[in-house]
Formats: structure tokens, sequence, C-alpha cells
């Protein structure tokens, strides 16, 4: 038995970032698998309807929609509890290729913004790959990030000459501004991290980036981190979910290149 898939990224909450690759291999795939999972499910299951009304001509295919298993609560035995969980996780995919896909046929799993980037479904086919219960082929093709979307909508890079580029999450920012860059771009932060930093900190937060609902703030992080906060307790009252990130950025002392 052999099954064949695509991961296609499809960037990060807008249409028109759905680059040309995408779309080639978008009307390449038979069925479409779509979790029913995470934060706003119900809108991002939406666009990637709407991305295939969009962008697939002339060509039946089928959306399977799927459930994962709940990501279990920490215990005492918390490394234990996660194997186990994506060892669940890892099995509700391969029953998916198998039962639900044939021979000849292309799959596909609709990656929010870019696979490679703070998402699992890369990881799981690669372990499914490595059981080795059937063959399994897969491409990749790549989205544009919510870290380039934010980038982008608030005209700045996200790194100082030369120097590198970090990418985190909240849980990990709440440890403290790390001490070897001078910028840093933070993503799943459910508890406002950015709070707990202190000091001289430039701020530019993105909410619903790139999506009719964007919000964009930028400022002295001291100024405006009671805003952001009232701002993201709005939107996720209002909306129900809320998808932000931002960057972080020390001063540039004077006349450093
Ligand atoms: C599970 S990660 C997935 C990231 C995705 N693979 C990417 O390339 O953007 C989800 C996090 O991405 C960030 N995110 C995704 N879409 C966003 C958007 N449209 N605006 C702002 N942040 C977004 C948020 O920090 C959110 O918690």
């Amino acid at each position: 038995m052999k099954r064949k898939v695509i991961v296609i990224g499809i960037g990060a909450g807008n249409p028109d970032y759905v680059t040309v690759q995408a779309i080639n291999a978008l009307n390449q795939v038979s069925v479409f698998f779509i979790p029913n999972k995470g934060t706003g499910k119900a809108a991002l299951a939406r666009l990637r309807r709407e991305i295939c009304e969009r962008y697939i001509r002339g060509r039946e295919y089928r959306m399977v929609d799927f459930d994962t298993p709940d990501r279990k609560k920490p215990s005492s035995d918390y490394s234990q509890g996660i194997e186990a969980w994506r060892d669940e996780v890892e099995q509700v995919y391969e029953r998916l290729l198998i039962e639900e896909l044939g021979d000849d046929e292309e799959g596909a799993f609709l990656v929010w913004g870019d696979p490679s980037i703070y998402d699992g479904t890369l990881r799981i086919l690669d372990k499914i790959r490595s059981r080795g219960n059937f063959e399994l082929e897969y491409d990749v093709i790549p989205g544009i990030s919510s870290v380039q979307a934010l980038a982008a909508r608030h005209k700045v890079a996200l790194n100082r000459i030369g120097e590198s580029i970090m990418i985190t999450t909240g849980r990990k920012l709440a440890d403290g501004f790390p001490n070897n860059v001078d910028s840093v771009t933070v993503m799943l932060d459910a508890q406002n991290a950015f709070k707990s930093v202190d000091g001289e900190i430039d701020i530019h937060w993105g909410a619903y980036v790139g999506t009719d609902d964007e919000i964009l703030v930028t400022g002295k992080l001291r100024e405006v981190c009671d805003e952001i906060e009232r701002l993201r307790n709005a939107a996720r009252e209002k909306h129900g979910w809320i998808m932000d990130s931002y960057i972080l950025t020390k001063p540039e002392a004077f006349g450093e290149e």
C-alpha cells in the first residue's frame, strides 16, 4: 500500500497569501484533511474551505474533517502524558491516510502559515513514515507565516544587521527576555507574557494579522502593554478566540550599525 500527501502552507489568514505553488498543489489534490482542533477552529476551517473554493478550478475533490485527541493536562508524569498523546494523534493521522485515501489519489493537509513554524504535521508524518506500516510519500509547500505577515504589516525587519533571529513562545518569554539577542518574536502567548518583561523595550504587536479583523499596536512596551492587554481581552470576548504575536526589540545603541 502506498499513500501520497502534500503539506501545503496556506499563509496566516489572508487568502491572498496563498502562493502560486500552493495553488498548483491545491489543483492536484483529491482529498483535503481538515482538523477540528485548536484556536478558532470554526474560523480556520472556514478559511481553508474558502481557499479551496477560490483557487480550485474544474476538478472534483472531497473534504474529510477529523478530530484529534485533546492534549492531556500536565501531571506528575508530564513527558509520559505528552508521549501518549502524540501517539494517539499519530494513530488518528495514520488511520485517516489508510481509510480515506486511495492508492491512486493524492491527499493534502492545509497548514496555517508555514508548516515549519510551530506546527506538528511534518513531525507526525515523519513518525508515521518511520513506523513503516505502509509506504508514505509527502511533499511540503511553504506558506507565508504569521511571523512574516506581522513583520510586513509593521514594516520592520526581524533581525539587526548581522544578528540572529529568535522566534519563541509566550511560555519561554515568561522566564525573561532571552539574553543572547536584542530582538525576539513571540508566538503562542496565552497569558500576556510581555507584561513580565522589564526595561526599555519596543513592541510591535498584531492580532488576526492579514484578516479583516486585524489589530496592530506599536510603541514602548511599558506605555502600551495595558492597552494591548485590554485589546486582547476585548477581541477574545468578541470572536471567542484570538491569534496574536509580537516582536520585542531593545532600542539600538546610538551609533550601532
Ligand atoms: C500553532 S502556531 C502556528 C503558526 C503557523 N504555522 C505560522 O506559520 O504562522 C499559532 C500561533 O501563531 C501565531 N499566529 C498565527 N496566525 C496569526 C495571525 N494571523 N496573526 C497573529 N498571530 C498569528 C499566534 O501566535 C498563534 O498563537
